[in-house]
């Protein structure tokens, strides 16, 4: 059998590996460490941004910041492992997105703060990181976690847990340029270990819900498909869902029902409504299907759910449905969908936990015949937020 299911490192040696690297590039020991998880959404996609309703879980995956005082004035020198890169960021350039994209999420956190007037002074840092990056599993929201939390220990100055979602998804917004909504942030921050987290993205509030996995596992399969939510169709999405609402008289999606949609007389404006408004009942019925222990349910929600992000939604791509349809005739799965912005990234697959292994393989065997790649699998867990886990560091 192909080794199919790629290793997870665990937090501990994520965190000596930072540790390590840090002292061979700036040759200093941390003085300060911080970590976040990356995130996957059971079921509620396009909701957020629509004051809608999600299922999100924080994930076993990590990104670990180790840092140290720098002996120059006024930067931040960052080193990333995974992506063998060395960026510096200097005050001055502060104000102008940095040519690095993936700088931007740090810069955009320390802009924030300073706002508040809590001040970066000059560090070294090397990010580690476990979250696969561009797969639609929050790497983005992780590193801004990380980072509002590494600048917390480093200044002693704290934040309540919704100003450092609300300067996180603002740094993403403002200085990485992406329109994205409310879901990723809050997860990553605030999830807990054994829970799903039911959001309500119209006054940004959650519910804690029991999602034990002793029966169940978590697969996640990467298309091979980088998405990107800057490049794509998101803001068209949004702009879309805007308008829909517009047309009907309503600020948010989330006041109309199904009963209300034939008033929308622009076909596309109905059909983008009408996954918003199906895709909130959907995982009202999912968080009750949790609760029960009810796979066979939740699993045909997630089908469900992607035949509507496919059909009415339009931001699936081809190599997601085969994915996802290669996933729903194996032996022991509940369901899949796509999960994340779309346009490529992952599924996830819900799946007895027996079957895990041959189904991977199955699957990843038969879709580098149709595809012509290996997908990436990962077996997922949930895991704790920034919150608990910085608490704990
Ligand atoms: C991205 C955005 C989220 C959310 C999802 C789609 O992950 O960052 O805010 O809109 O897409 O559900």
């Amino acid at each position: 059998m192909l080794p199919m299911i790629v290793p997870n490192p665990s937090l501990a040696s994520l965190t000596e590996s930072a540790s390590d690297a840090l002292e061979r590039f700036s040759g200093c020991t941390p003085t300060w460490f911080a970590a976040a998880p990356g995130r996957v959404n059971l079921i509620g996609e396009h909701t957020d941004y629509n004051a809608g309703w999600a299922l999100p879980i924080a994930i076993d995956r990590y990104t670990v910041l180790a840092a140290a005082p720098s002996g120059e004035t006024g930067q931040l020198r960052v080193h990333s492992l995974a992506l063998e890169e060395e960026r510096v960021l200097s005050w001055e350039a502060l104000d102008t997105p940095h040519p690095t994209a993936w700088m931007r999420y740090l810069q955009g956190v320390i802009v924030q703060y300073r706002r508040k007037g809590i001040e970066c002074p000059a560090l070294d840092i090397v990010v580690a990181s476990s979250v696969p990056l561009g797969a639609g599993l929050s790497s983005s929201a992780a590193l801004e976690l990380a980072m509002a939390h590494l600048l917390e220990s480093v200044t002693g100055q704290s934040l309540s847990s919704a100003a450092r979602i609300e300067a996180s998804i603002e740094a993403e917004r403002q200085t990485a340029g992406v329109p994205c909504g409310v879901m990723d942030q809050t997860v990553v921050e605030s999830a807990h270990p054994e829970h799903a987290l039911l959001l309500d993205c119209a006054d940004n509030t959650f519910i804690p819900v029991p999602f034990h996995q002793a029966d169940v596992a978590l697969l996640v399969i990467h298309s091979g498909i980088s998405h990107s939510l800057a490049q794509s169709a998101y803001a068209q999405r949004r702009d879309e869902c805007e308008r829909g609402a517009r047309a009907l008289g309503v600020s948010t999606l989330r006041e109309v029902c199904l009963s209300d949609l034939p008033a929308l007389d622009d076909e596309l404006l109905r059909r983008r409504a009408h996954h918003v408004v199906s895709e909130n009942a959907r995982v009202q019925r999912s968080v009750a299907a949790l609760q029960r222990g009810d796979w066979d349910t939740l699993g045909t929600l997630m089908v469900d759910s992607h035949t509507s992000l496919r059909d009415d939604y339009a931001v699936s791509c081809d190599e997601l449905d085969v994915l996802v349809e290669l996933a729903v005739v194996e032996a022991g799965v509940y369901g899949a969908r796509l999960t994340g912005g779309g346009f490529g990234g992952c599924v996830i697959v819900l799946i007895d936990t027996e079957r895990l292994e041959a189904v991977a393989e199955s699957i990843g065997r038969q879709y580098a015949e149709r595809v012509g790649w290996a997908p990436l699998c990962y077996r997922i867990q949930s895991a704790a937020g920034a919150n608990e886990l910085c608490a704990a560091l």
